[in-house]
């Protein structure tokens, strides 16, 4: 495992930090649900046995249950070999007090008495600044204070401009974004990462597949891999171009089970911060290039669009146009969509009334995509 310099914190994290959000879940009899620990916890521990000393969770993964596998997944020791992360839920806090009672539970659920990296979740412009006007800087000083957390964090899905504004706003001690090597112009963006370095804010990577996207190339992105004389997976390409980033501190995956966290243990082991060749950097390029071209609407499934007034899920429609396109799959009356147009919530519900578009970070021109993905998804 390599492990990396965490900006200005002077601690030691490996390149790979397991992200808990994706385990699977299963029934318990008495109906509800739960994380399938038979999964989570012996791959949490395969993890850190093999170097990873880096674990992430949130309050509200896995139906409110995911702190509580994590919990369990770290006794017997484990908890005392990583730095453990977690996120206050930004959007269920309406006063200073929720603040303090949601710490407070996710202490008992992770049956620790201190969270390494207290992250504030999921910041963007609106939510910044209602957590902010709420107090969350003088609770995040507080509870450094009190040792309930070690360090405070936030992570992020908004623009560049968002993204200053934030870090800037407040002593942080890590941030976390999506980065990957098709988003270096979106969200906090390759500028933004660069900016956080410059500052010594240690920056943890999410979504570095995509949530597993740039894990299955397309035929035009393969093509372009197969020709390159190194070979190596698409999964492995996708974490090289992170971690040559000097500014990364860590790099999550939400692993689904051993095979994949076997994979990502050996492929972290091969990546270093500039391990990259001007050659290796020009594929990328046009790797970038073809999986845009394999794109038919810029959606990155933020959705500040939704709710929309007539229901019409409108990222799920454009992430299912895109996901057909991209991998040549049969667009007329394919299975997704149909169930969308059962369940009332496709494209052809659009009113037009435009609220949409003017939420759009993307500025995308949505009641048009609508119409073209409605024409050449349904039947
Ligand atoms: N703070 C936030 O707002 C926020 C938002 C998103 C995520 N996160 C955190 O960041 C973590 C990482 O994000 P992510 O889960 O989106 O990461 P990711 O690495 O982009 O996506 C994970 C998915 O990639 C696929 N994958 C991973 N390793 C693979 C391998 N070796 N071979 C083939 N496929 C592989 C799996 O997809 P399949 O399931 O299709 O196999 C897996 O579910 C999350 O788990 C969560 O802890 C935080």
């Amino acid at each position: 495992m390599q492990y990396r310099k965490f900006g200005k914190l002077g601690i030691e994290v490996s390149a790979f930090g397991v992200g808990c959000m994706r385990f699977p879940m299963i029934k318990l009899e008495d109906g509800t649900d739960a994380v399938d620990e038979s999964v989570s916890t012996p791959v949490i521990r395969h993890a850190i046995d093999n170097g990873v000393n880096y674990i992430d969770t949130a309050y509200v993964y896995s139906n409110q249950k995911n702190e509580t596998a994590v919990g369990h997944a770290l006794r017997d020791g484990y908890r005392e070999k990583v730095y453990l992360a977690t996120k206050l839920p930004t959007w269920m806090c309406n006063t200073r007090e929720d603040m303090d009672k949601y710490l407070d539970e996710q202490l008992a659920r992770l049956e620790t008495d201190c969270i390494d990296f207290y992250l504030v979740h999921a910041l963007n412009k609106g939510t910044w600044e209602k957590i902010r006007d709420l107090g969350v800087r003088e609770f995040l000083d507080k509870a450094k204070a009190s040792g309930k957390i070690r360090y405070a964090s936030f992570s992020f899905h908004d623009n560049y401009d968002t993204f200053i504004d934030i870090i800037d706003s407040y002593d942080w001690d890590m941030a976390q974004i999506q980065f990957n090597y098709m988003d270096v112009d979106n969200q906090a963006t390759l500028k933004g990462l660069q900016y956080a370095g410059k500052k010594g804010i240690p920056v943890v990577i999410m979504e570095g597949l995509l949530g597993g996207k740039l894990a299955k190339a397309p035929a035009n992105v393969q093509e372009l891999y197969d020709a390159f004389p190194e070979k190596r997976s698409p999964v492995e390409w996708a974490f090289r171009y992170i971690c040559n980033q000097p500014e990364v501190g860590t790099v999550l995956s939400g692993v689904v089970d051993m095979a994949q966290c076997d994979d990502n243990l050996a492929i972290f082991d091969r990546c270093e911060s500039g391990i990259m060749t001007a050659e290796e950097e020009e594929l990328i390029v046009k790797v970038r290039e073809a999986y845009k071209s394999r794109t038919k609407v810029g959606c990155t499934g933020c959705r500040y669009c939704v709710p929309c007034p007539n229901e019409v899920d409108i990222p799920k429609v454009f992430r299912i146009w895109n996901d057909l396109f991209l991998y040549d799959s049969k667009l007329k009356g394919n299975g997704g969509y149909k169930r969308m147009i059962a369940e009332g919530h496709d494209a052809s519900k659009c009113l037009e009334c435009g609220a949409c578009e003017g939420a759009c970070p993307q500025h995308i021109g949505i009641m048009d995509m609508l119409k073209q993905a409605d024409s050449e998804m349904r039947e």
